[in-house]
């Protein structure tokens, strides 16, 4: 029912504080079980295969950074790609199969091909009995509820929190065989929230500056360092911080501004990519204009020759890596295009350095891609409300694609 909603599509927006309150309940915590996961359950995984489609897919992408930082090599396909080109799989290797209504015909087909192989399977979904949960070797349910809309909103939010969680079980297992890149920067990913994470980094580390004077400037960076706040902290105030991004009318008002545009660029970097190719996605599916989704570093090996003054560039910003994404974000600016950035509340210079800025609660880098996504939901929203599209029902797509 969709009550007071015009759509099922909003309500399901506005649903998410709520559908990931379910989500991340009893699972946070390094001895929380997930599933048919207790703790050590993956100690012997490897390598990491994700197969998906469509946002699904988006989240994969999603949770295989999360499991790269880890020093877990872990990758996401296309399930479409992946069933009849796999790569190659061990008895050490674990195909998660990513799939909302646990029914998609690409995503089973791949399952079949990783379930006849050595490899381990496992289904991330929200259906109980779906054919996925029974064909896995194992299933853990993302808890959203059902969803009515084609597009998928409070799935993929669940979605991400589920691998976040799950990123953190086969951390704490110990799978993996490599050594994160840069690991001892990822330790930093607790504390490098806004433009100003590597100076603080800077002064923390050659000053004996106390943890108590950093939390006299309120940084979040600060807040962790004293009370030993973890991604498990932001994990328990994500819902929050959801509902704040919900109650926020920053994404109607930017629908109402930019709405003769050519194209919608989204833009991305680290979990921002991934966040970048779901709003582009969303913004293609509902409004039906064209809307395309980049890594941020690419779009000067092509994409920028498309870039003039009635390209809208949407730029995520999860408070990793921002000055980076802020230099494509002027090569973009230089040829006339209005940027948006979406990015944490503290990150005033990126505030400062776009034309117009939808904030989130400043938390983790890595759940910071899930807060800016729903702004990106809301703009796609009202963005297709403003051409009475039907928003539910969007035409040529189906919310099960049971054919391959
Ligand atoms: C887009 C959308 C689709 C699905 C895709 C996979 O809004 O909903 O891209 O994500 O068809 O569906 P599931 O997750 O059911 O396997």
């Amino acid at each position: 029912r969709k009550g007071v909603y015009s759509h099922f599509m909003r309500k399901e927006i506005d649903e998410q504080p709520t559908s990931l309150r379910q989500t991340i309940e009893g699972r946070i915590g390094d001895e929380a079980a997930l599933d048919a996961f207790p703790p050590g359950a993956l100690a012997d995984v490897e390598t990491v295969v994700f197969v998906a489609c469509g946002t699904s897919y988006h989240a994969a992408m999603y949770g295989s950074v999360l499991l790269r930082r880890r020093g877990i090599f872990a990758t996401a396909m296309r399930a479409n790609e992946f069933a009849h080109d796999p790569t190659p799989l061990s008895d050490r290797t674990l195909v998660v199969a990513v799939t909302q209504s646990g029914e998609t015909a690409d995503t089973l087909a791949s399952l079949r091909v990783a379930n006849a192989s050595p490899a381990r399977t496992l289904a991330v979904t929200n259906v109980i009995g779906s054919s996925a949960a029974r064909e896995a070797d194992d299933a853990v349910f993302i808890r959203a509820g059902p969803e009515i809309g084609v597009a998928a909103t409070k799935t993929f939010s669940s979605q991400v929190a589920t691998l976040s969680l799950f990123a953190n079980r086969l951390e704490c297992d110990g799978a993996g065989i490599g050594t994160a890149l840069g690991r001892e920067e990822i330790g930093d990913r607790d504390t490098a929230v806004g433009l100003d994470a590597s100076a603080d980094r800077d002064t923390a580390a050659n000053s004996d500056r106390s943890a108590d004077s950093d939390a006299a400037e309120g940084t979040i960076a600060a807040r962790r360092a004293t009370d030993g706040g973890t991604v498990s902290d932001a994990m328990r105030a994500l819902p929050d911080d959801v509902a704040t991004v919900v109650a926020d009318d920053g994404a109607a008002r930017l629908a109402e501004r930019y709405t003769d545009a050519d194209s919608y660029f989204f833009i991305g970097r680290g979990v921002g990519y991934p966040v970048a190719l779901e709003g582009a996605l969303k913004f293609k599916e509902i409004t039906y204009e064209h809307a395309e989704g980049f890594a941020a570093g690419e779009l000067k090996h092509g994409p920028l020759a498309l870039v003039t003054p009635s390209t809208v560039v949407v730029a995520v910003f999860t408070g990793r890596d921002d000055e980076r994404t802020l230099h494509n974000v002027r090569e973009a600016q230089s040829r006339g295009a209005p940027i948006v950035g979406v990015g944490p509340e503290s990150a005033t210079e990126v505030r400062d350095a776009v034309d117009q800025y939808l904030s989130f609660p400043d938390t983790d880098p890595e759940l910071a891609g899930i807060l800016a996504n729903v702004h990106l939901q809301l703009l796609a929203y009202h963005a297709a409300e403003i051409r009475d599209r039907a928003i539910d029902k969007p035409r040529n797509l189906a919310k099960s694609v049971t054919v391959e």
